[in-house]
């Protein structure tokens, strides 16, 4: 059974793209392996040094991955502060990483340019304490998208340095996890591209009713087709791309019918798309609010995937203090 670890930035909200794109798949990643999911809010703070309300944000993450379906019963779901074995692995790893290949990377580079009066030592480390994240459970499989992949990369690069310096087989080189054909790209409401936090052009898994309506409405479109049969233009496949995932197979044929014989209204189209997506929505964001509330619960869960990692964590770390020399007296 593989070992697979996830890494959730601590902010922003789900959306659509997220759910389909990732969560979905992570329901059942979490049937076929032992898997770690938890929230980076120590790697928050290398942008956000003073987070308005740092636990909040961590909250309202975890509330969203149990509303969707990660099962705390199944899975290690907890909080990176609360596993501070993770920081002594980072501190050892920091002794085997070099400055020069930590400055090359492409999100350093990025944040450089985009906070250059925050380039704190932080931000040059964020590959290392990725790579502790993942070590320190030994994970072999980690679910990245492609912003994250040379994040990975340095991570395989430290564990096999690692065994090298210290003449160990100790840490697998973790393999980005791979979900096969189940891959979806969700498309945004603009146009054009997928569906992305920064793009705004999302449906977020909290928002109500009304501004589901409001978003779908506001929609780009494009003219409308002019002969039988004619190609689908993009805004218009991204439309439909929506509905394969939330209508029924019957809905999406009428509407593509509707499409071929030219007798298409985008207004109907938009009508019944956003109330698909409502019905899906709607029973997840009661989800999220209940959970959200119950801070009870939200403890207990966190409480128990502390316990899971940190049993983890700390097998880690001792074999690793004996590996690099560390001895009691
Ligand atoms: N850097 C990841 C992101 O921004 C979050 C993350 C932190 C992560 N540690 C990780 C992802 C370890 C995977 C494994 O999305």
């Amino acid at each position: 059974m593989d070992t697979v670890l996830s890494g959730i930035r601590s902010t922003g909200n789900l959306h659509l793209g997220n759910y389909f794109g990732a969560v979905k798949n992570f329901i059942k990643m979490q049937d076929e392996n032992n898997c770690y999911f938890f929230i980076a809010d120590y790697h928050s703070l290398t942008t956000y040094p003073t987070p308005e309300n740092l636990h909040n944000s961590v909250k309202s993450v975890l509330a969203e991955y149990l509303a969707t379906g990660l099962d705390p019963e199944k899975s290690a779901i907890y909080v990176q502060s609360d596993v501070r074995e993770i920081t002594e692995l980072y501190l050892l790893l920091n002794m085997n990483a070099y400055v020069g290949e930590l400055e090359r990377t492409t999100s350093f580079k990025d944040k450089v340019r985009t906070q250059p009066n925050n380039v704190n030592a932080g931000l040059l480390t964020y590959p290392v304490l990725m790579a502790a994240d993942i070590l320190i459970h030994k994970a072999n499989k980690v679910p990245v998208g492609k912003d994250q992949e040379q994040n990975l990369e340095m991570a395989r690069k430290f564990a096999k340095r690692f065994n090298h310096m210290y003449k160990v087989d100790y840490f697998p080189e973790p393999q980005p996890y791979n979900f096969g054909e189940n891959l979806v790209k969700v498309p945004g409401l603009d146009g054009s591209g997928k569906m992305g936090k920064t793009a705004g052009n999302g449906i977020y898994l909290v928002d109500d009713d009304k501004a589901i309506r409001k978003k779908v409405m506001r929609a780009v479109t494009d003219s409308g087709p002019t002969e039988m049969n004619s190609p689908i233009s993009e805004p218009i496949q991204n439309l439909f791309t929506l509905m394969e995932l939330v209508s029924t197979p019957d809905t999406l044929n009428f509407f593509k019918e509707k499409y071929a014989t030219c007798e298409i209204r985008y207004g109907d189209l938009k009508k019944q798309l956003a109330e698909d997506i409502i019905n899906f929505v709607a029973p997840i964001r009661k989800n999220i609010l209940e959970i959200q509330e119950d801070t009870e619960y939200l403890r207990k869960v966190a409480k128990m995937g502390a316990e899971k990692a940190i049993e983890s964590a700390s097998k880690t770390i001792k074999e690793v203090r004996e590996i690099i020399g560390f001895r009691e007296f």
